[in-house]
């Protein structure tokens, strides 16, 4: 089945409103003027909540470049009380179309649970956001040989009540925790076989189709030296980039490696 490869930049907490809003440009040039353009391949770039606003209207500006915005975290509940929280609908007024859910980071140093990134998973997918759930074991879990086990516990409280009418906006990350940032990456054959495992789940939740139309793309470490070798993986349908997301040149070689 050919599916459409979603790269993601997640900037995370990093960059001032002034080198958010260069590498945006930098990013929409580079994608545009890439070879093998136009693109065939989902690119979102991930900035903080509060360069939202400036990057967007970047993007609006070069529009060719066709690069979708998204958020790193969302709120589940429309609007009331919730103190530092932002909701989907002020996302969406500032044209974001894509949000990221149970991220590592979130889960591991946020503490947040299972119970509330599947809240936030169902409402993003029911508002028609794309989502991009994370999940992944820790070294940890990696050596106790539970690596399918917690991505699988992972995927099935995170996906629980989200209707298999909206899984088509579903895009799955698998972020082992011990690749993230630390310059390690799952070797091609690990992540494959983790990906493959992914998608069997998903074919338990959502049926055949479903698993082989939604996206799984990896994440931890992707740098350009090493995404040839991942993209060529039959069930690696992209990448959640972090740390080389923030150089413009790196992102899109990165792009370059699945987009074909
Ligand atoms: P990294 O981050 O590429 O810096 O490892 C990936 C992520 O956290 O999404």
């Amino acid at each position: 089945m050919d599916r459409m490869p979603f790269i993601g930049g997640n900037w995370k907490m990093n960059l001032s409103r002034g080198h958010a809003c260069s590498l945006a440009r930098a990013v929409a040039e580079g994608l545009r003027t890439a070879p093998g353009s136009p693109r065939t391949a989902e690119v979102a770039i991930f900035p903080a909540f509060v360069h939202l606003d400036a990057v967007g209207a970047i993007l609006r500006d070069q529009s060719d470049a066709g690069v979708l915005l998204g958020a790193q975290d969302c709120y589940y509940e429309p609007d009331g009380a919730f103190t530092g929280e932002v909701s989907l609908a002020m996302l969406r007024d500032l044209g974001v179309g894509a949000v990221l859910t149970g991220h590592s980071e979130r889960r591991h140093v946020l503490l947040e649970p299972d119970s509330l990134i599947n809240a936030k998973t169902r409402a993003a997918l029911m508002d028609g956001f794309t989502c991009v759930l994370c999940v992944g074991e820790t070294l940890a879990q990696r050596e106790d040989g539970a690596t399918d086990a917690i991505n699988e516990h992972q995927l099935r409280a995170g996906l629980e009540g989200v209707s298999h009418a909206h899984a088509d906006r579903l895009v799955i990350a698998y972020e082992p925790v011990w690749a993230i940032g630390t310059g390690k990456t799952a070797s091609a054959a690990d992540a494959q076989r983790a990906h493959a495992a992914i998608r069997a789940v998903l074919g338990t939740l959502f049926g055949e189709t479903v698993a082989g139309a939604t996206r799984v793309i990896y994440g931890g470490s992707v740098k350009p030296s090493n995404a040839d070798e991942l993209a060529r993986q039959p069930d690696i349908d992209g990448f959640l980039v972090g740390g080389a997301s923030l150089d413009a040149g790196d992102f899109t070689e990165i792009v370059g490696a699945i987009a074909h």
